[in-house]
């Protein structure tokens, strides 16, 4: 059991509360808050405790210089004012430096300041994302005590939500004891049959983490570029489809095919688009797929199949989607994905990111036992019952010696 918020005394400390503000904006507007909302609890004990919070929370991921625009904290910082009903929130466009140290030290308690983006300092040789030890030190100077309730990057080790902790007395947060205490209760020993619906975009860093995983569910079903790659490693042709580039992801694909057969599910039809027509949607089946298709959603004889897996689950965990359901054109294999969820009656655990905005957007909103507001972190922590920023905490009882600034 890791070190949590209500069993520390934090009144009228400096504290720095590291947050997953990583949400979706689309022209200048939030479009899904759920993981600002999730914070809540924890920002208003802390002023309840007289305490000076300072916020710290990546956005995006930070290459070139034109993305500071796109991923300033800016406007979360002004919609968590709103959810705060408070005036005295406010945000720093620097993060790091001697501006930085004055502002912290001209905060009033129950102030709370929100620091620019994390993540502008990749721009620097990666230092946030590498976890450089400066500037943990650096952030970690600014505070008494860390709170870490940054559920959904828990599985990166950044400085700021995994170095700092190695500086000053750290503790998680509400959201992360609640995540943690959820996942470990619903999915962590599931009880059998135990599906898993995987979707998304996401290849690569995802195969580990699902051969991990195919040893304790007894169905996989696949959707979105997870489909389409293991499609393509038994030759069927993918067109412009996203999938994997990478041989050796092909080879590990085509070995898991291989040694779980019996668990693993493939779509038989596709709904697709195409790379010159914007307009152009059309149902084919895979082995009909041809050079410029782009699969975007599962057909039905696909949803048909996976029905008889979900409807006879017991424990059912759904990562990503299985379809650009963003697109209402590409959105009904996930709607219906959704609907056999609730028919099932299941135990149901939807992880974060698009899985949890489609529950949001498709008109699922508490339907299901548990929406976590991670989605990686999700299948790290039921892959590898561990996440890397959570082993920097200690655990209760536990006084770790931290580092000398
Ligand atoms: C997420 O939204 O999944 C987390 O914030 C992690 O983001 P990342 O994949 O950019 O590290």
């Amino acid at each position: 059991m890791k070190k949590c918020l209500q069993n520390v005394v934090v009144r009228n400390k400096k504290v720095i509360l590291r947050v997953d503000y990583n949400v979706p904006i689309v022209r200048g507007k939030i479009i899904d808050d759920s993981k600002i909302k999730a914070t809540l609890d924890t920002i208003f004990y802390l002023i309840s405790e007289n305490c000076k919070v300072i916020i710290l929370s990546h956005l995006g991921k930070v290459k070139t210089v034109q993305d500071k625009s796109r991923y300033s904290l800016e406007i979360v910082a002004e919609h968590l004012k709103s959810l705060l009903g408070r005036e005295d929130v406010y945000f720093s466009k620097d993060n790091y430096g001697i501006e930085v140290i004055n502002r912290v030290n001209a905060m009033l308690p129950k102030e709370v300041l929100v620091l620019e983006n994390t993540r502008f300092l990749d721009l620097n040789n990666r230092l946030e994302s590498n976890c450089d030890p400066q500037l943990a030190e650096f952030w970690a100077s600014l505070g008494d005590i860390f709170v870490n309730d940054a559920f959904g990057c828990a599985h990166r080790g950044h400085a700021s939500n995994y170095g700092i902790s190695k500086y000053i007395p750290s503790c998680i947060g509400f959201l992360m004891q609640k995540e943690i205490g959820m996942l470990n209760r619903l999915i962590i020993h599931p009880i059998h049959p135990f599906t898993v619906i995987m979707g998304g975009a996401k290849i690569d860093d995802k195969l580990d983490l699902i051969n991990s995983l195919l040893p304790k569910c007894d169905n996989l079903l696949c959707g979105g570029g997870i489909a389409n790659t293991c499609l393509k490693a038994l030759g069927f042709e993918t067109g412009e489809s996203l999938v994997s580039e990478d041989e050796k992801i092909i080879q590990k694909v085509k070995e898991m095919l291989l040694k779980y057969k019996d668990k693993i599910m493939l779509p038989l039809d596709a709904i697709v688009g195409n790379t010159y027509d914007n307009s152009y949607a059309q149902y084919k089946l895979i082995s009909k797929i041809s050079d410029n298709d782009l699969i975007l959603d599962i057909g039905t004889k696909t949803i048909e199949k996976y029905s008889h897996a979900i409807l006879n689950s017991q424990t059912i965990f759904l990562n990503g989607t299985v379809g650009l359901y963003e697109n209402v054109k590409f959105a009904n294999g996930s709607k219906e994905i959704l609907g056999l969820l609730k028919k099932s009656g299941a135990i149901v655990v939807v992880g974060g990111g698009d899985a949890g905005s489609s529950v949001k957007n498709l008109g699922f909103l508490h339907q299901f036992t548990y929406v976590s507001s991670g989605g990686g972190a999700t299948l790290e922590y039921l892959a590898k019952e561990d996440l890397v920023a959570l082993s920097a905490i200690p655990d209760e009882g536990e006084d770790i010696e931290v580092l000398s600034m």
